[in-house]
């Protein structure tokens, strides 16, 4: 068991393969103190780290209990008792006081984890991990939390999340209940967050922490374009193979903070969880509140080491049902090939063509429902539009399965348009506060899934959709963020719950489409990548990565993304030039290049493409059956970014066994460079040999990683290779 309790010294220890975390009891009255996490270590107490000295007097004897309260590292800071850093507890009681602070009761050490009622969370049996339950209480408040940390066997991540119980007789309103905490002294950290917009999602952002409040955060209702629920600290010296990072990322989906915090003396603090400010949770007496999950992981080889600890995580630990092993289709999608200008006809050329071509999926994608020709019209309203698709979506799909490939479809079902049947009957199933007109984008409003018969609503008319036809695999988009948000079946004193209870309402719908159509593959999408995030993961294996379809654009989002997510959760299409984002032109090899290591797809109107362009789709298609497992299953390197150099992007992949390895390369922009690229490889076992696919050269995996592999100097911008490795 990687977790055990020792009683003379009072402290927990959890340990991974790479890493140790300690927490200590200290005083009579048993604070929750964080002692350490970092590299793994044998010792079980680190107590001096709280800088406590050796004959500390019982606090209540203390003249100075603020001072240490300000100074001391906790595991889960309440709130005013004179650590003034963040909280991650603070509530509100019915007298209007908002003062808490949690003391040690008692613990549970077991094998395994369990489940987070209606929230996304990892997962693993007794083989994979361990857990400790930590019950804590604020002895004037009857107030219980249950700290949940579970430790991987064999990955260095510790999850955790926090359960809130009223045990007293009276309602309390929590007004923060963030995820994890982590105290530390700082070791001269840089922060690393990812940003973005639309179409430009997660941009790696590392910059150096100072003192005060510095991080991200959400408020939009999902995880955002803008921000992700993640921060990694790095010694500054911290490379992609050296150095400590430590990571924190939420399993969640809608609003976040995610901060790191420098007080007085260097003192660090980094918090996570949903975002205290729209967040008022009331709790009556016997009710809990159940936090989402944090991961934390921890590496001592740069940032490599907590890329892999998460895609192994989110891999193996997060990612469910049958698709999450399996290769996953390659799809044309009709998006950027037709817009709203298709029918049954036009569709079925396009599958005709695929079909051809070895193509294993169509997905129709917006506008086959309602009245639906434009944006503006008919979300809500799932039925299929007949006069667009004689015979319906069965049909289709039929004659699409006639010609060997599955057929799939586009769903918005968070959203309602005014004009709109369903809004016309139910005006009051969007959120909105009566008597101000609520704000639109795109033309939509949003649902108020915290509502049951709006879920129940929505889900029987994609009941019937999913029954009527053959349909494997559905892309759910989300397409704006949330505003005007009132509910109108809360009481006032829980209208601060609705936010979450919103993201509880869109899991739960996941949850219910899996269990009923359990072969379904699931594709989250939020006007590309919006909604991001390991929360969304657990319900979908993939995600539609990003609106954005430029090939050399997509180098950086797909490198920011893969920083924290396998490969084979990144949806990633050809799509046709110039480039509808951005007016780009690239050649077709290259942007088959730079969506090869994703879910691989095209989104272009396959019959207007050249005949030589069309000849090179089975090439891409093979190398997607033939390399895609390695890039999906194997080990990712971040080997080389033109957002650094200005100049070539390369990524790697290195299956488990090490016996393969595929190099993807672009050059983007030539330089004035008159040698070629010197790439040294990472990840290969240095005794054995390997052969390249592209020279035929064969050199050791030393060799190809301490002397690195020559890459040719391309001619002309945006070309790229595709270079496998096989071990000889
Ligand atoms: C969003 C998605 C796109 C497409 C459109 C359809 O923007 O990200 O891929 O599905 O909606 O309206």
């Amino acid at each position: 068991m990687s977790i055990s309790y020792n009683e003379q010294e009072r402290s927990f220890r959890l340990d991974t393969p790479g890493s140790t975390y300690l927490i200590n009891l200290v005083d009579e009255e048993g604070f929750l103190c964080h002692a350490y996490y970092g590299r793994r270590i044998p010792d079980d107490t680190m107590r001096y780290l709280l800088r406590l000295g050796p004959d500390q007097r019982p606090f209540r004897d203390s003249g100075q209990q603020v001072g240490l309260f300000d100074a001391l590292p906790m595991e889960y800071p309440g709130h005013g008792l004179g650590d003034f850093r963040e909280s991650c507890l603070s509530l509100e009681t019915e007298e209007g006081h908002r003062v808490c602070g949690l003391t040690y009761v008692s613990h549970r050490i077991y094998g395994g984890k369990p489940a987070l009622p209606g929230l996304p969370a990892t997962y693993g049996g007794e083989e994979d991990c361990a857990t400790l339950e930590l019950r804590c209480r604020d002895r004037f408040l009857g107030l219980e939390v249950c700290l949940l940390y579970t430790a991987f066997e064999k990955l260095d991540v510790i999850c955790r999340s926090a359960r809130i119980e009223n045990r007293g007789e009276r309602p309390v309103t929590l007004t923060a209940a963030l995820s994890a905490c982590l105290d530390m002294d700082n070791r001269d950290f840089d922060l690393i967050t990812l940003h973005g917009s639309w179409a430009y999602e997660r941009m790696i952002q590392r910059r150096p922490l100072g003192w005060g409040k510095q991080g991200v955060s959400s408020l939009r209702g999902i995880s955002s374009h803008q921000e992700q629920p993640f921060l990694a600290l790095a010694e500054r010296a911290a490379t992609q193979e050296h150095g400590q990072v430590y990571a924190m990322h939420l399993v969640y989906s809608g609003n976040f903070l995610a901060q790191a915090e420098m007080s007085q003396q260097g003192l660090l603090r980094a918090v996570i969880g949903i975002h205290p400010q729209d967040f008022a949770w009331r709790l009556a007496p016997g009710e809990s509140f159940q936090t989402p999950e944090a991961v934390l992981a921890y590496s001592h080889t740069g940032l490599d080491g907590m890329t892999h600890a998460l895609h192994d995580l989110y891999r193996n630990h997060l990612t469910r049902g049958p698709w999450r092993d399996k290769p996953r289709p390659s799809l044309v999608n009709n998006w950027e090939a037709t817009y709203f200008d298709f029918d049954t006809e036009k569709l079925l050329d396009i599958a005709r063509t695929a079909a051809g071509r070895g193509i294993e999926m169509l997905v129709l994608d917006d506008g086959w429902f309602g009245r639906r020709n434009t944006d503006d019209n008919s979300l809500g309203d799932w039925f299929v539009n007949e006069k667009k698709l004689p015979g319906g979506l069965k049909y289709l799909a039929d004659e699409v399965n006639k010609l060997g490939m599955k057929f799939g479809l586009w769903v918005e079902p968070e959203m309602v348009s005014p004009d709109s049947e369903l809004y016309r009957a139910h005006p009051d199933y969007a959120l909105q506060i009566p008597g101000r007109p609520p704000m639109l984008s795109r033309t939509q409003l949003v649902l108020d899934f915290s509502r049951q018969e709006v879920r129940d609503c929505i889900y029987d008319q994609l009941h019937k959709v999913l029954s009527e036809a053959n349909i494997a695999y559905i892309k759910w988009d989300m397409n704006r963020a949330l505003t005007d948000v009132g509910g109108a079946c809360l009481p006032p004193e829980q209208q601060g719950e609705l936010l979450h209870r919103y993201v509880l309402g869109v899991y739960e719908l996941q949850e219910r489409l899996l269990r009923d159509f359990p072969d379904l593959l699931l594709e989250n999408c939020a006007s590309g990548g919006g909604r991001f995030d390991p929360g969304m993961l657990y319900y979908s294996p993939q995600i539609w990565t990003s609106d954005n379809t430029d090939a050399i654009d997509r180098l950086r989002i797909q490198e920011g993304t893969a920083l924290l997510y396998p490969l084979s959760t990144m949806g990633a299409h050809v799509a046709a030039c110039p480039s509808h984002t951005n007016g780009r032109v690239t050649p077709f090899a290259t942007r088959g290049l730079v969506s090869l290591p994703g879910c691989f797809g095209y989104e272009l109107d396959l019959t207007k493409l050249t005949e030589e362009e069309l000849a090179m789709i089975p090439g891409q298609l093979e190398n997607y059956r033939k390399v895609g497992p390695v890039f999906h299953s194997g080990d990712y390197y971040r080997l080389a970014s033109y957002g650094e150099n200005g100049e070539y992007d390369a990524l790697m992949a290195v299956s488990k066994d090490r016996k393969t390895a595929v190099i993807d390369y672009v050059h983007v922009m030539s330089r004035q460079r008159r040698r070629d690229v010197l790439l040294p490889l990472r990840g290969l076992d240095e005794t054995t040999r390997y052969r390249s696919g592209e020279t035929g050269e064969i050199r050791s995996g030393a060799g190809w990683m301490y002397g690195g592999m020559l890459l040719p100097r391309m001619e002309v911008d945006f070309l790229g290779k595709l270079i496998v490795l096989e071990a000889v």
